[in-house]
């Protein structure tokens, strides 16, 4: 059994900030509402007039990655794209990522997994390395959520909380024994899948019928979600999975350095470091500046966490994440 190891992060966002008294001026809503249940303050969101596209933003993320692990690009030997908000219906960003970054005929799994997305990816890139199938795995988590999101009072609730983004990490094979990727858990409970979800255009709902049924709405092409239900899940999810993955690696709550919670409310975050009475410098969060990027939300705040220096040799860094499916995650890393 070989070990895996991210060898280099990166991340990219596009430059057009947009404010929550800008969405004030074009919805009912408020700065003061927004901060205070969310904790949000901006997002991003791509300029239509730019080329930024999902897989364009992930493009972008895994060049500064792939610069950082200090490999060739045509060293990846597999791509695992995770995205709710993929370019195209079918085929997958996956490929449109080989394409780009003119990685010979190298596979391209796309992952489906809203928020839980880049730790599935992960926990793909792990087995395949650790059982000795790859060497380098390219991780990517993108979203272009502005596109698809009612920006009209009827789907504020919504709305205001996703922001535009990618992510990205190199998986590569290690000899450094108890280093590195230590364990991934995964979970899913697919009896919530409509409580936050986007049902059409799909096989079983496709166009003609969406228009047929719905001449003056168009609710059925936007996001929905039962946020009530998610949150009281979502805190219970997060801390199941969190233990779940220290207790597996005989480790214990006072033996985690770095906490990167995917960023879906800030409330979320406070109430789990509470919980396992964390200090602020074991918990990272950039929801405040980038709103909740589903896929892309971890590997954003985990590269900038190593930017900013907070992840350091040796530490324990533990992923974690929770969204539509419902999907749930963890990645217990010694870094
Ligand atoms: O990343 C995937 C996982 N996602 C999550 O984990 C998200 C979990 N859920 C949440 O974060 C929260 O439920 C929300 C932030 C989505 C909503 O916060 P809330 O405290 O649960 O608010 P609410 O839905 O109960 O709405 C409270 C009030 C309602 O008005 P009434 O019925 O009390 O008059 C809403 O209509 O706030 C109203 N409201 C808004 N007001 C101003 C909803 N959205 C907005 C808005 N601006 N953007």
């Amino acid at each position: 059994m070989y070990q895996s190891k991210i060898k280099g992060l990166g991340k990219y966002v596009p430059e057009n900030i947009v404010t929550n008294d800008d969405l004030a001026k074009i919805m009912d809503t408020s700065n003061e509402w927004i901060v205070e249940r969310t904790g949000i303050q901006e997002r991003r969101h791509i300029d239509k007039k730019t080329e930024d596209t999902t897989a364009i933003m992930g493009k972008k993320a895994a060049v500064q990655a792939i610069e950082r692990a200090g490999i060739a690009t045509n060293e990846i030997d597999l791509i695992v794209f995770a995205t709710l908000s993929p370019d195209y219906y079918f085929p997958g960003c996956g490929v449109q990522i080989q394409d780009l970054l003119g990685i010979h005929t190298c596979p391209a799994i796309d992952v489906r997994n809203q928020c839980s997305g880049f730790v599935y990816a992960l926990s793909i890139a792990d087995q395949f390395i650790k059982t000795g199938m790859y060497k380098n795995v390219l991780v990517i988590g993108s979203e272009n959520h502005s596109g698809g999101l009612d920006m009209t009072t009827r789907g504020r609730s919504v709305s205001v909380i996703f922001g535009d983004g990618a992510g990205a990490a190199v998986v590569s094979r290690s000899e450094e024994k108890g280093q590195g990727i230590l364990s991934t858990h995964l979970h899913s409970q697919g009896e919530y899948a409509k409580e936050l979800s986007l049902i059409g255009p799909s096989t079983n709902y496709w166009v003609p019928e969406i228009i047929a049924e719905n001449p003056q709405e168009d609710i059925p092409y936007f996001p929905y979600m039962n946020g009530q239900l998610v949150f009281k899940n979502a805190v219970v999810r997060f801390s199941e999975v969190i233990m779940e993955g220290l207790k597996h690696n005989q480790l214990e709550v006072s033996d985690l350095d770095m906490l990167i919670p995917h960023q879906a409310n800030l409330r979320i975050s406070q109430f789990i470091q509470k919980k396992f009475k964390l200090t602020d410098d074991q918990v990272y969060n950039n929801i405040q500046r980038y709103g909740n990027t589903t896929a892309a939300s971890i590997p954003i705040a985990l590269t900038e966490a190593w930017e900013e220096g907070k992840i350091k040799e040796g530490d324990h860094v533990v992923l974690a994440a929770f969204g539509s499916g419902f999907t749930w995650a963890s990645a217990i890393i010694k870094w």
